[in-house]
């Protein structure tokens, strides 16, 4: 009898190496195909310059999310703030970080789709802050946009995941009606798709990614953030999916210039700034509280950041000194 199997392996063997090739053309094909254009590198440095005039207060400083903070942060010395963009039951654009009021409200609670733009003007965001925050309310998006021109601030606007229609429609609202705020707003997110669909409808916005290698996985103090042990292997494994995809082809399918990592990415070395900068992305990063921290990311990183305290030494704003 003839001994074959050498030859049927070795036709197993090109054909599979076809297959492999074939799947692999395709996948070019596709990332080239869906590929947004490259933000304009100078853009992002004409706005990071701005942002590079002092701190940006994260959540616009204390009481998060309010005009007053906003004030605050800037007699302080911020160049900037960071701030999260939600929607009102009948659509409106206002600021809140949570999906819920309670956290932060002192004389309400919901959640925030739940309430309308009305209900939610009339609540207290401000006194469980310190009574001298007493009053402060939930700005909406415009009232927002004017302190920040009013004050010379740069706007980092977060957007959550979760229904693109308001968002997309606010947006394109917002850079019509005010042209100039191109080069004063960048739009940041966790969420892949949700800038890619911004950047699809205009690539002349600038938008960031931002990053955390354990995002979903733990907390930033190392708390794991799902109890089911299903859930926390696959929060690990989407983690590390998107953390390797942002390296090799989301950041180009993006189409992004600026890259937001989280500061202990950085310091322990899972992000290289080099790397990035070599790719033609700036990098801001996140949420860098402590002198000591402070120093390294002015200093020797030469990196713009996102801090909690805008003053050094760790103090908190201090109604007496403004
Ligand atoms: C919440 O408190 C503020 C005063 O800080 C008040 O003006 C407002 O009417 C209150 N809202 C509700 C819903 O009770």
């Amino acid at each position: 009898m003839e001994y074959q199997a050498p030859m049927m392996s070795l036709s197993v063997f090109v054909g599979v190496i076809s297959i492999l090739v074939g799947i692999w053309a395709a996948i070019i094909f596709l990332l080239r195909l869906y590929r947004l254009p490259k933000f304009p590198k100078s853009r992002v440095d004409a706005f990071l310059q701005k942002a590079w005039r002092g701190p940006v207060a994260h959540r616009g400083g204390v009481p998060e999310n309010t005009l007053g903070a906003f004030r605050v942060s800037k007699s302080q010395g911020a160049s900037g703030v960071e701030v999260d963009l939600t929607f009102s039951k009948d659509g409106h654009p206002v600021l809140l970080h949570d999906a819920t009021v309670d956290r932060t409200a002192s004389n309400g609670s919901g959640r925030v789709a739940d309430l309308t733009l009305k209900q939610l003007r009339e609540l207290d965001v401000g006194i469980k802050y310190g009574s001298e925050f007493a009053g402060e309310r939930i700005p909406t998006l415009n009232g927002a946009l004017d302190v920040c021109e009013e004050l010379d601030l740069v706007l980092f606007l977060e957007l959550k995941g979760g229904s693109t229609d308001n968002v997309l429609r606010t947006i394109k609202e917002m850079f019509l009606e005010r042209p100039h705020l191109a080069d004063r707003v960048c739009l940041v997110s966790f969420w892949p798709w949700m800038l890619y669909k911004v950047r699809r409808m205009d690539p002349k916005i600038m938008c960031g990614f931002t990053i955390r290698r354990e995002e979903l996985q733990y907390t930033t103090s190392g708390e794991p953030k799902n109890q089911e042990l299903w859930k926390h292997i696959l929060a690990g494994l989407v983690d590390r999916a998107v953390f390797w995809s942002t390296h090799t082809w989301l950041w180009e399918v993006l189409g992004i210039s600026l890259l937001l990592p989280y500061k202990g990415d950085i310091l322990e070395k899972r992000i290289d700034p080099d790397l990035w900068y070599g790719r033609g992305v700036r990098l801001v990063t996140w949420t860098v509280n402590s002198d000591d921290e402070k120093t390294h990311f002015e200093n020797v990183l030469r990196m713009p950041y996102m801090t909690d305290y805008v003053r050094r030494q760790g103090q908190r704003y201090q109604a007496d000194t403004v």
